[in-house]
This record gives structure tokens, C-alpha cells and sequence, in this order.
């Protein structure tokens, strides 16, 4: 297993830079599913981070906060990716209807805000960012879930 690694960011600017380092590249053609988590308090910056993950991908104008409709799919040049947002979901079952399985495909990426309140019908991640706020600057931290692990 890989050891955790962390990083500090003072401005969103400088997490959607980080995001886009980690996440940008497209995987290489029929990569398995990329399940990435982010969590932490309100305001730690996961959204910043997907946009600029998204953003790096290719996605252009506005990216929509997921947080009513519960999931944006884009498909990018050379990937496609699921943004969740599930702070507002009350009961995992209610992830029964999205056809999430639908979206476990070769070359798909999947960030998940708010991964906790999906627990047991979310697949399992393979890499979980942590971010927390500090007091000069947000802290996000890397621990990737090894296969032999699961
Ligand atoms: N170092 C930083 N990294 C990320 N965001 C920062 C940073 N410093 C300040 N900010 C600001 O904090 C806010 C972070 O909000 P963001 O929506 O990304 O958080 P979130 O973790 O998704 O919150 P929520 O749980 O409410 O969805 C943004 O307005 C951003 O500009
Ligand atoms: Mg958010």
C-alpha cells in the first residue's frame, strides 16, 4: 500500500491546481474504473478540487454542483467521469434508483463528496482524499486503497 501523502493549499485556485496535477490526465484506454472519495468538513474545498479535476479533463463553462440532482456525468475527451455529491442524501437506499452500477465501466473516473452517506451502495474507492481546514491553510491528504486490500 502506498503511503499517505498531503498537501497544504492557500487559495481554491491552488487546490483546483493540485487536483488537476493528481486527476487531470485521462487514463489510458480500458483503465479499470477510478473510484476517488472526497471528504471532509463543509467548505474544505472537495468541489474546488473536482472542478479542477473536471476542468483539466477537458470540461468547459460552468461546472454544476451536484449537490440537488445528486450526480453530473461528463464525458470528456478520453474519459468520462461521475461527480456525486451526497450531503443531502438521508439513506444510502436512495442511491438504489441512480443506476450507479451503470457507470462501473473501464476509463470511468467517479469522485464522491460526501462518500459517508452512501455507505454500503457505493463501490469501494480506490484512492480517498481527506481535506481539512487549518489555520493558514487547507490540508488534503491522499491514502490510496490498495486491491489486495479489499
Ligand atoms: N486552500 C483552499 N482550498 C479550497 N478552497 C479554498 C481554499 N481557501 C479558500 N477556499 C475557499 O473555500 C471554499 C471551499 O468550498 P468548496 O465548495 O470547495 O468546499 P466543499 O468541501 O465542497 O464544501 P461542501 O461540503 O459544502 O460541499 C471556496 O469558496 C474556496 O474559494
Ligand atoms: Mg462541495
Amino acid at each position: 500500500m502506498t503511503p499517505p501523502e498531503s498537501w497544504t493549499t492557500s487559495s481554491g485556485e491552488e487546490t483546483e491546481a493540485l487536483a488537476a496535477r493528481l486527476l487531470g490526465r485521462a487514463p489510458p484506454r480500458d483503465a479499470p474504473c477510478r473510484v476517488v472519495t472526497l471528504s471532509g468538513e463543509l467548505g474544505s474545498g472537495k468541489s474546488t478540487f473536482a472542478r479542477g479535476a473536471l476542468r483539466a479533463l477537458g470540461a468547459t463553462g460552468a461546472i454544476k454542483s451536484p449537490s440537488y440532482t445528486l450526480l453530473e456525468t461528463y464525458e470528456l475527451p478520453g474519459v468520462n467521469v461521475v461527480h456525486l455529491d451526497l450531503y443531502r442524501l438521508e439513506n444510502p437506499d436512495e442511491l438504489e434508483n441512480l443506476g450507479l452500477a451503470d457507470y462501473h465501466r473501464p476509463g470511468q473516473l467517479w469522485l464522491i463528496e460526501w462518500p459517508e452517506n452512501g455507505a454500503g451502495r457505493l463501490p469501494p474507492a480506490d484512492e480517498e482524499f481527506r481535506f481539512s481546514i487549518g489555520p493558514d491553510a487547507h490540508r488534503i491528504q491522499r491514502i490510496e486503497v490498495s486491491t489486495a486490500l479489499r
